[in-house]
């Protein structure tokens, strides 16, 4: 078996993406749990892209201990210097260069002759060299550039010492043939190959992201970069889970293992999708609710016959529980911690006397309290969303009067420390009345109001509504989440959650 590297760049290709920014706390939050997945290569960010920027991959790069640490660079001496300083402090960190190689980038976004093209990627790695060991080379658009002129930049750079060599697919546009052809085609034609490892880096566009990087491996490849759940710019960069379960699965096709830990897979996306606010499409490979699900009649008698009829792979290996025991108003502490460890949470004892008080609340409105349910209040109660209540406003107490002949009316009230504030408003609905009298209250800065999401945490009528808002404002979003079995509370909580980042201008 040969053994591929993962290279994980949610913190940066992911994160770059309209809607999935996140914050300090939550970036860090995400590499623990690549660290915990074990994947080789975090990507934390593009340090010069801003100070935020620079801080995050600064913080990742002294915590993350099992894991190299990436920052992204243009080829350029400054962008270099600053990468260099974010990563400097990691057990393993690495610059990661790159320049555009395809004719289209090279005489219209650089404006720069082939020639200088090269002179820079090999001035440039060499610059990063003498700041680090570790240093990778990415050919911007390589699916679109000439062959033989990827196979004279890849001499260069490993000239130069470049450890790795990355040929992306940029633009989604290459195609699994084509992507084997390429590695194989550099990888047995550049001069020094054998001294570089090949990375292959594909986006999603044409839906063939997972496709073009298991060929890429085919070709010799022996990084895979990709994303938590697919996130990055347009439709998205190669999504981990599915590429390692593909790996794994079809061990005898690629003769080729990874070295992630598959059991943290699920909480790993389940954690990316609570932080930036989203849900996993229904039929989402690996993840969304239905990738195990049997619905139809012939399948249900086949995998009770023998799960492999219609299974390739078990949903425990992913770490999907399927024992879906429900706990109710009756269980105590004790059955709480241990489901909520069985569904493989660490909960520190703050945490659990915090989720099993909104536990409480929950189980009292709701006859039985779901797995779902119980990610939910986690990832609500533990997640790195909170701003410390004594900074923020908070609801007290909201009634709203609603039909569908009258402008709907909310009175609030809500506290910030020891001040309170009461507003009534109208608006076109309860919702928009309620939105309406907070931003009465918290006059909230110049903003975009983005989206405005509901999803339910479990079938049936007492289902909790797990609301998220996401604000915009100088370029950063500002995500809120609230959760409860009233729709309307759990959308002014997850207003004033939004409101209280946006306010705090935390990251
Ligand atoms: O898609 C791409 O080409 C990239 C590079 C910067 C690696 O993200
Ligand atoms: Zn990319």
């Amino acid at each position: 078996m040969d053994r591929i590297k993962i290279f994980d760049t949610t913190l940066r290709d992911g994160e770059q993406s309209p809607g999935c920014s996140m914050n300090l706390q939550e970036k860090l939050e995400v590499a623990r749990c690549l660290e915990k997945l074990h994947v080789d290569v975090i990507e934390a960010g593009f340090a010069i892209s801003g100070p935020q920027d620079f801080k995050s991959v600064q913080e990742i790069s002294k915590v993350i201990k099992n894991a190299e640490v990436a920052s992204l660079s243009r080829a350029l001496e400054k962008d270099i210097d600053v990468a260099w300083d974010a990563v400097k402090d990691a057990v393993s960190p690495r610059i990661h260069t790159f320049i555009a190689t395809s004719p289209l980038h090279m005489e219209y976004k650089l404006r720069m002759t082939p020639e200088k093209v090269l002179e820079q990627a090999g001035a440039m790695v060499a610059y990063a060299k003498k700041y680090c060991n570790n240093v990778e080379f990415s050919a911007e658009d390589a699916t679109r550039s000439d062959l033989d002129f990827l196979v004279r930049i890849t001499e260069i750079a490993i000239a130069n010492g470049a450890t790795v060599i990355n040929l992306p697919d940029t633009v989604g546009y290459t195609t699994p043939a084509e992507m084997e052809y390429l590695i194989k085609y550099v990888m047995e034609n550049a001069k020094g190959a054998e001294k570089a490892e090949f990375s292959v880096h594909c986006h999603n566009d044409l839906g063939m992201a997972v496709a073009n990087s298991l060929a890429g491996v085919q070709g010799g490849a022996r990084q895979i970069e990709c994303t938590i759940n697919g996130l990055g710019e347009r439709a998205g960069n190669t999504s981990m889970e599915e590429v390692v379960m593909a790996l794994r699965t079809r061990a005898d096709m690629y003769e080729a293992a990874t070295g992630i830990d598959t059991k943290q897979i699920y909480n790993a996306s389940r954690t990316v999708y609570n932080i930036i606010g989203q849900t996993a499409p229904l039929n989402k490979p690996i993840v969304g609710k239905n990738a195990f699900a049997h619905e139809s009649g012939i399948h249900q008698h086949g995998v009770l016959a023998n799960k492999k009829t219609y299974e390739i792979m078990t949903p425990e290996i992913v770490g999907v529980q399927t024992n879906n025991l429900v706990l109710g108003k009756h269980s105590g502490r004790h059955a709480f911690k241990q489901r909520t460890s069985e569904l493989g949470y660490q909960l520190t004892d703050e945490e659990v006397n915090r989720c099993f008080g909104e536990f409480q609340l929950v189980a009292d409105k709701k006859k039985t309290v779901t797995d779902r349910d119980l990610e939910a209040i986690i990832s609500h109660h533990v997640s790195a969303h909170q701003i410390p209540e004594a900074e923020g406003y908070k609801l007290d107490w909201f009634s709203v009067y609603t039909s569908n002949f009258t402008t709907a009316t909310c009175t609030i009230q809500l506290k910030k420390g020891d001040e309170v504030f009461e507003e009534v408003k109208l608006g076109d609905g309860p919702i928009d009345a309620a939105y309406n009298a907070i931003d009465a209250i918290i006059q909230p800065k110049e903003h975009v109001f983005n989206t405005y999401q509901i999803a339910s945490t479990s079938e049936g009528q007492d289902t909790l509504g797990d609301v998220t808002v996401k604000l915009l404002a100088d370029g950063r979003t500002y995500t809120g989440r609230g959760l409860s079995t009233d729709v309307i509370e759990a959308s002014i909580v997850a207003y004033i959650k939004a409101m209280n980042r946006l306010m705090a201008e935390e990251d």
